[in-house]
């Protein structure tokens, strides 16, 4: 019965025509089940609502199972199959996952950890970015595909590679990767006397007489020097940028009008994503809501309140990045469907979050949700993880709601984009040199960012979260929740922009090789402001100091900065101590508070820009996006919808039961 709803061998007609809506698709391995059930699991996604899938990423022993020889047969055939039912594929390349006898024939391609131990065969992700060899292998298989399937009617979209950085890989301590690093030094510093001035190696004699006598930075005795860090850091970043722009230069000439992606991860800064995005059309990425809470700096509160939903600001934060990283075009192309098999514990969702998580990406402009995976697989590494089917082929609970979801999507149409509010102006290299120099235990410019995007999320403002040298025209309210390096062009631009500007604590506190600027913190910044920081310290839990503003009381804690200004500081701990210092539009946040703090000292920011705010229930966020207003609830109890949402239903009502999404027009 269901076969004959296939159409013919080859027979590409019916192949979706683009929409503008949102899609949905699902993560597929042929090579993981008989050839006789393809067809079948074809025709069951394409009527579950599915219209992409993305297959190929692992699948390199298949491939090329022998050093040149390929068969492509198996893979000809499940293209043809998914194609033929309507599903447009979305190829990856396996580079991944080199075959056992690419590694045995290469053995120094893989990937050195910072113990000095070469990583071995039998996993993933098992190479170094810096190895020639191994790029030119990548480069191979790249081009043999995409000769292959380049103009392949049934292939809509490419991605390269998988999750770059998954596992620790992106750093590694390899002697290509020192090799690499040597000439990279070169290129940077011209001259070796350049370097030693630039990360002022007197300290402790670390002079170098020339960049061969440069190691990498690890196994010193005790901390190695902070800028030859940043520098191994930006140069490991740059391997990756280089690793991904040889497939993306291959696939761009052999497969044109077809999009190139790649999959990022969550709470992962170890490349520059924002460069990685430019040389991409679309930057997805991997949400897995539940796993991220686990395994993050969350509270044991918010880690078994929000246990079976994640976070409210996890998936929303992660759309908002990503939307800045390749020019607004991006989608989650993994889709967390039920229990994962990674995190410390791994609950399954609340029934409803599928729909939910969905949902909210359209909100927030995505333009493909694509779950993770189709079957539960029964053996090797993933056995545990949940899919849309079960291992028995029957249908695990997500399958439901990704109906649900499809039928909502279709009832809303086109979405539009969400109005410019507030800009979040996020920095890779930022977060390195907190990594590099945290100054307290858990400090971390991603963790300030979350958690100012978190207070700017629980007013009902909407964030667009933008790299160091994105324009600003437009914005209302632009911060900078913890960015140590800040360079001339982007202080010019904040002082052009017409928001309110909001720079939050280490602001402009390190050069570019990470050392103290002259005439101190905030650095270039003290030309728009005249202020110093004269000394940092950091809290232990317990520590701090407690403040009121109208909305309530609030507690600084975890960071404080002495300042040095002519004028008078603004938000005063009841000691007395200022903690904001402004001048015209812009403010210097001179302390890390606690959440009553950062929704007071922003709120005060969001209300002189003009902006509306609404009070959100604990667990309810709301998007605006293509004039409708989308309210999620990620609380286990229901809520109603803030006051001040108003237009009519579309979907749900001003009740939304743990899980629930209601989407209002106007
Ligand atoms: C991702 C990865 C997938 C799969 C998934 C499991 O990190 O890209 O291949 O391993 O996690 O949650």
């Amino acid at each position: 019965m269901v076969h004959d709803m296939i159409a013919p061998d080859n027979d590409f007609a019916r192949l979706p025509a683009p929409v503008e809506v949102m899609r949905l698709g699902t993560c597929y391995y042929p090579e993981h089940w008989p050839e006789d059930w393809w067809a079948q699991d074809a025709f069951r996604m394409a009527a579950m609502g599915l219209s992409r899938v993305r297959i190929g990423e692992f699948a390199w022993s298949r491939i090329e199972p022998e050093p040149g020889r390929f068969d492509w047969g198996w893979l000809d055939r499940a293209i043809a199959t998914l194609a033929e039912a309507g599903l447009g594929v979305i190829l990856g390349t396996p580079t991944a996952t080199p075959p056992k006898w690419l590694v045995d024939a290469m053995p120094d391609m893989v990937a050195v950890d910072a113990q000095g131990k070469p990583r071995k065969f039998g996993s993933r992700r098992h190479y170094c970015f810096s190895h020639l060899g191994y790029r030119a292998e990548a480069a191979r298989i790249t081009a043999a595909m995409a000769e292959r399937y380049g103009a392949h009617p049934g292939v809509v979209a490419w991605q390269t590679d998988n999750e770059y950085g998954c596992h620790d890989t992106t750093v590694s301590y390899s002697d290509a990767a020192l090799a690499g690093f040597r000439l990279w030094l070169a290129a940077r510093y011209g001259s070796i006397a350049a370097l030693n001035a630039a990360w002022g190696t007197v300290f402790w004699s670390m002079e170098y007489r020339s960049f061969d006598a440069v190691e990498l930075p690890h196994l010193t005795v005790t901390v190695p020097h902070p800028a030859h860090v940043l520098a191994f850091r930006r140069y490991s970043s740059d391997q990756v940028a280089e690793f991904n722009r040889i497939q993306v230069e291959i696939l761009r000439n052999a497969s044109p009008g077809r999009d190139i992606c790649h999959n990022f991860m969550g709470f992962y800064t170890e490349f520059d994503h924002h460069r990685v995005g430019a040389d991409l059309d679309v930057a997805a990425w991997d949400s897995y809501p539940l796993g991220f809470l686990e395994q993050y700096w969350f509270s044991d509160a918010d880690k078994a309140d929000y246990a079976r939903q994640g976070h409210p600001d996890i998936a929303a934060f992660h759309h908002d990045l990503y939307r800045g990283c390749s020019g607004g075009r991006w989608s989650v192309m993994e889709q967390q469907p039920g229990p994962v098999n990674w995190a410390r514990y791994n609950p399954a969702p609340l029934p409803g979050m599928v729909r939910l998580w969905t949902l909210e990406a359209l909100a927030h402009g995505a333009e493909l949700v694509s779950y993770f995976r189709w079957r539960q697989v029964p053996f090797a590494q993933e056995q545990m993880h949940a899919g849309l089917l079960r291992p028995d082929s029957v249908e695990a609970p997500a399958a439901n709601e990704v109906r649900d979801a499809a039928s909502d999507i279709a009832l809303l149409g086109i979405t539009g984009a969400a109005p410019k509010s507030v800009a979040l102006i996020f920095s890779y290299a930022g977060d390195w040199v907190t990594e590099i120099e945290p100054h307290g235990a858990g400090q971390r410019a991603l963790k300030q960012a979350f958690d100012w995007y978190s207070a700017l999320r629980r007013m009902g403002l909407d964030v667009d979260i933008v790299s160091p040298d994105a324009a600003l025209d437009g914005y209302s309210v632009v911060v900078l929740p913890c960015v140590p390096i800040i360079d001339e062009a982007l202080v010019d631009r904040l002082a052009q922009c017409t928001a309110q500007v909001v720079v939050g604590p280490r602001g402009g506190s390190k050069t570019d090789e990470l050392a103290i600027p002259d005439g101190l913190p905030p650095g270039p910044l003290q030309s728009q402001m005249s202020l110093k920081v004269t000394r940092c310290e950091s809290l232990r839990p317990g520590m701090g100091a407690d403040g009121t503003s109208d909305g309530g009381p609030w507690r600084v804690q975890g960071w404080i900065e002495e300042i040095s200004a002519r004028f008078p500081g603004e938000m005063p701990t009841d000691a007395g101590a200022a903690t904001v210092w402004r001048a015209g539009a812009l403010r210097y946040v001179s302390v890390q508070g606690d959440a009553a703090y950062l929704d007071a000292m922003l709120g005060a920011a969001a209300r002189d820009a003009g902006l509306e705010r609404l009070a959100m229930a604990e667990g309810v966020r709301v998007r605006r996006a293509g004039g409708r207003t989308f309210v999620f609830n990620y609380a286990a109890e229901a809520r109603v919808c803030p006051e001040g949402v108003t237009g009519e239903f579309l979907i749900g009502g001003p009740v939304l039961d743990p899980a629930g999404v209601s989407v209002l027009a106007g």
